[in-house]
């Protein structure tokens, strides 16, 4: 299995002690073309999109002072779960990359294409993602990476293009290679898995049919049936949650019968964490969304401490951190925040 290029953290943490990572979701950097009418197809749309709804909703201005606080943090490694872009036109990744800069320079990181990324079958070609942060997105996938004594990380690619719809697909050769992987990692080793998808929503939701993983269904039986505790990073559906198996229900038909939720209840080892948008504005998240800190601890049975940074409400203020409680050892850690 590969391993990304960039993978000499300049603090690395010992195989006793905890693993640092900074999850970071769904950038959507643009830029406005000013004749978006030149454009053809998806793109078109995309741009129309951007000038009448998303730009309201995503502020760039939020990137600079997220890649800022994120450096303060100072993280063993950054993980990005997808969609930097939003058309994947050649001026976003030049934009974007020039933005992340100062945090990839400084932290070993690894990026995962979103759907915006690979928006059009020509900007899949293109591979701007790859061409713009080389090295950082891994050749081919499934990775394998170990992050400590008791952790390793597994990212899966789940980006294709489309021509209309934001379906995703992870494909049989890497489902293939993933429960290969899962079967030889042995059972007392912890698994944070990386996927821009979500496999699972929080009950009572779904997702819409074409904003799905379209084999999300094999992808959540290898989760479910993984014999190490696992946590299951992505992003896509812009909101950050953090959620045990049990709060949730499969992100697509059909709808769970009585033996999968039942499953679901039992799957204590399966934790779910989405990244959320961190230039998403909204009322309950002002100046965006924000990321989370993951802190695994040697002994993947130990809590692991997740901390979700977000920036005050009003520019000038400062960053806010919220310890949230280890969903699969409830009570065992002080949460210092209401569940999200
Ligand atoms: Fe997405």
């Amino acid at each position: 299995m590969p391993a990304v290029n960039n993978d000499t953290p300049t603090t690395t943490p010992g195989e006793d002690e905890p693993v640092r990572l900074l999850l970071i979701g769904d950038i959507h950097y643009y830029r406005l073309m000013t004749w978006p009418w030149r454009l053809l197809g998806k793109r078109l749309l995309g741009q129309l999109n951007l000038w009448l709804r998303r730009r309201r909703r995503f502020d760039r201005r939020l990137l600079p002072e997220t890649v800022r606080r994120a450096i303060e943090l100072a993280p063993h490694r950054v993980l990005m779960s997808g969609d930097l872009t939003t058309t994947a036109l050649p001026g976003e990744f030049a934009a974007v990359a020039a933005a992340i800069k100062p945090l990839i320079e400084r932290h070993p990181t690894l990026i995962l294409p979103g759907n915006h990324d690979r928006y059009t079958f020509s900007a899949m070609l293109g591979r701007g993602l790859e061409r713009h942060c080389s090295a950082l997105v891994p050749d081919s996938f499934p990775l394998r990476l170990h992050l400590n004594g008791g952790w390793d990380l597994l990212a899966i690619d789940s980006a294709v293009p489309r021509m209309l719809s934001s379906r995703g697909r992870v494909g049989k050769r890497q489902l293939n290679d993933l429960a290969k992987a899962l079967d030889q990692t042995p059972a007392e080793r912890g698994v944070l898995m990386l996927c821009h998808y979500p496999v699972l929503m929080p009950a009572q939701r779904q997702q819409k049919w074409d904003h799905r993983l379209a084999d999300s269904a094999p992808l959540l039986e290898l989760l479910l049936n993984c014999r190490s505790r696992t946590i299951f990073c992505h992003g896509h559906v812009h909101e950050p949650w953090l959620l045990p198996a049990v709060e949730t229900t499969p992100a697509a038909p059909p709808t769970p019968g009585a033996g999968l939720k039942a499953r679901l209840a039992e799957a204590n080892h399966l934790t779910v964490l989405n990244a959320g948008a961190p230039c998403m504005v909204s009322q309950r998240y002002p100046r965006g969304q924000g990321f989370w800190e993951i802190a695994l601890p040697p002994g993947p049975h130990e809590a692991v401490a997740y901390r979700h940074h977000a920036p005050g409400d009003r520019p000038g203020e400062p960053w806010q951190a919220h310890l949230h409680a280890d969903p699969s050892q409830a009570g065992r850690i002080e949460a210092d925040s209401s569940p999200l």
